[in-house]
């Protein structure tokens, strides 16, 4: 426990280290470009094509400034009328521009025309962080890379339910070997004392003894009732509870890849989670503004399906079946996915999704767990009434610049006395708020 805990602090300590050194050296080069709003920006509008460290639909892009400069004495001034309109650039004759143009199979960039000067610094920016800056957990050979513990987690900190079998185990031993040792000193004591055990008495089999001793019989059957009782209520409250859900969907989808890798941002395509009830699942039109373009995966994304026994090729061509897409036009032949739900509360359950989302300000990984790890969607928190409440006793109400609350706040802290309100003192608690 002590090393877990020193671990997590090193690896703390030291991650705060390279945020400050981050700072540092950023703000000493910074007046050129800001790399975190770069990354915001290569995830909406670059991703689809251009990853950093490998090539896809587009080249990869690290240091693709230095390296441009370096290679081929190409400024800044090539790269933004490059990135603004390519097309323009390679009809105007430019040289390079023809040749990777040609060299990628005449595939067109999308022209960016709207991006500012200061867009497009940013951009090139975070294309030139080192990846261990950010993040020294990156790849094994970032210098302050901490291998995460290779034994059984210990951060989830509860005691197993092993452990626990363990000690009633030794607890059993125990007792057993202080009856035999009883049962030794009885008999020397009858011996001494001259008590005669008849031969009867001393040769009855174990079992005979224990059926005529009412009290150990009378124990033995309360312990079997209280386990049996244990059992079963752990097995009925299970029942509805479909925690781990994880249904085979008409398209092999992955959220490791696009909101993982590719780190297309959540709302991208559940783009009602801020504003309404629900969170929606997109419609295929969505997935065609990348798909139009990305019929195939990269060569190494197509050799990590292979370890999941997935044909990812085939599954975007099952896409295009869906949405009746030929590879040039859509033939107006669709055939709608039916993507199986996997969250579901019963009828008599509201949830509201913009409540918890821009009210409250909880992240979508709080509930649903770590989307963008997960190969197949599965449903990573119970869903339970318990479940609901105990976040609403626990959760503080984000007040600060929320201007609808800071009357009800000020009253209701009055009330209870207190600076924070949880989810709960407001009235998250009452039937009626959730059931209808
Ligand atoms: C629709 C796919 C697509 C999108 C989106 C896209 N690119 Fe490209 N990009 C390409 C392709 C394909 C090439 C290779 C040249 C060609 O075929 O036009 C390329 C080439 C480049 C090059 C030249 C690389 C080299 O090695 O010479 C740069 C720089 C570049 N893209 C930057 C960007 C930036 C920045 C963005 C986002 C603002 C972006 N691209 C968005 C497809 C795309
Ligand atoms: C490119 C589009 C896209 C992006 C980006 C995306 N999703 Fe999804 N999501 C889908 C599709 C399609 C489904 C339905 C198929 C499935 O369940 O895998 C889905 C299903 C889900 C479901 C299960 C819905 C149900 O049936 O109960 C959850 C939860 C979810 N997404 C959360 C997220 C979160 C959180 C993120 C961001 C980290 C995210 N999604 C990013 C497209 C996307
Ligand atoms: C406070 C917990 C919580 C948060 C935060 C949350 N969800 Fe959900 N989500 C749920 C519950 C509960 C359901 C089941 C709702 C139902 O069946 O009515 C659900 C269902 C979904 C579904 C299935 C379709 C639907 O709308 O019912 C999707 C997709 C989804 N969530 C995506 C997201 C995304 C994306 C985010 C972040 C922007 C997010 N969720 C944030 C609890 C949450
Ligand atoms: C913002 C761009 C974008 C959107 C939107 C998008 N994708 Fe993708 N998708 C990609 C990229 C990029 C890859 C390939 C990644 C690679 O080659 O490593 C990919 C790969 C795939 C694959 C193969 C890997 C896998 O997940 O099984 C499938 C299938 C797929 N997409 C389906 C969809 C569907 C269905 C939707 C709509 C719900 C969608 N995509 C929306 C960018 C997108
Ligand atoms: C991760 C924590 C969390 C979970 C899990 C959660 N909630 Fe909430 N919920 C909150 C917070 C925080 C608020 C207060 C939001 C606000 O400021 O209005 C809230 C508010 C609400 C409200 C409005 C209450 C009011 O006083 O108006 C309802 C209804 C609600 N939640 C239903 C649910 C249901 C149903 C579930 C389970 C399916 C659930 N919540 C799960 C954190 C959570
Ligand atoms: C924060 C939201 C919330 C509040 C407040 C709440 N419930 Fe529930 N309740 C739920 C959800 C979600 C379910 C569905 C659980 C499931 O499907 O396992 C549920 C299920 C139930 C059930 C069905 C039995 C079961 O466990 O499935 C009953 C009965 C019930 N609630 C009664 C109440 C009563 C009475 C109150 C007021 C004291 C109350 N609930 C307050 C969210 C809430």
């Amino acid at each position: 426990m002590k090393q877990v805990i020193y671990r997590n602090l090193t690896s703390r300590i030291l991650s705060l280290g390279f945020v400050l050194l981050l700072t540092l050296s950023t703000s000493l080069i910074a007046q050129e470009g800001d790399p975190a709003n770069g990354k915001s920006l290569f995830n909406t509008n670059c991703a689809a094509c251009h990853k950093l460290d490998k090539d896809m639909t587009g080249p990869k892009l690290r240091n693709i400034e230095a390296r441009l400069a370096d290679e081929q004495g190409l400024d800044r001034e090539w790269l933004s009328a490059w990135i603004r309109n390519s097309s323009a650039l390679i009809k105007s004759g430019d040289a390079y521009a023809n040749k990777v143009f040609k060299e990628w199979n005449n595939v067109p960039m999308t022209p960016f025309a709207t991006l500012t000067d200061q867009d497009i610094s940013d951009i090139l920016a975070y294309t030139a962080v080192d990846p261990c800056e950010l993040n020294p957990q990156s790849s094994p050979d970032c210098p302050g890379y901490i291998a995460p513990p290779t034994e059984g987690g210990g951060s989830e900190g509860g005691i197993s339910d092993d452990l626990i079998l363990g000690a009633l185990a030794l607890l059993f031993a125990l007792l057993a070997m202080a009856l035999i040792l009883v049962k030794r000193t009885l008999d020397r004591f009858a011996e001494a004392k001259g008590i005669e055990i008849s031969e009867d008495e001393q040769r009855k089999p174990l079992w005979k003894a224990f059926v005529e001793n009412q009290f150990l019989v009378l124990v033995t059957a309360i312990f079997f009732l209280l386990t049996s009782g244990y059992f079963a209520y752990g097995y009925f409250m299970q029942v509805g509870v479909d925690q781990g859900y994880e249904p085979v969907q008409p398209i092999h989808y992955s959220h490791r890849i696009h909101a993982g890798d590719n780190g297309i941002d959540c709302k991208y395509c559940h783009s009602s989670a801020r504003v309404s009830k629900t969170s929606g699942i997109p419609s295929l039109n969505v997935c065609m503004n990348c798909h139009k373009s990305i019929s195939e995966v990269a060569p190494s994304t197509l050799a990590e399906g292979k370890e999941f026994g997935v044909d990812y090729n085939a599954e975007i061509q099952k896409l295009y079946e869906a949405v009746g897409w030929d590879g040039k036009t859509f033939t107006g032949n669709a055939k709608p996915v039916k993507w199986i739900r996997v969250h579901n509360l019963p009828d008599f359950a509201y949830f509201n999704h913009s409540q918890h989302v821009s009210v409250a300000g909880i992240e979508c990984q709080t509930c649903h767990g770590p989307v963008e790890e997960m190969e197949i969607m599965y449903q990573h928190a119970p869903l339970t009434m318990g479940w609901c409440i105990n976040c609403h006793r626990e959760t503080d109400v984000k007040v600060k610049d929320n201007g609808y609350y800071t009357k009800i706040h000020e009253e209701l802290s009055k009330k209870y006395g207190v600076e924070k309100l949880t989810a709960a003192q407001m009235g998250g608690l009452e039937c009626g708020k959730c059931h209808y």
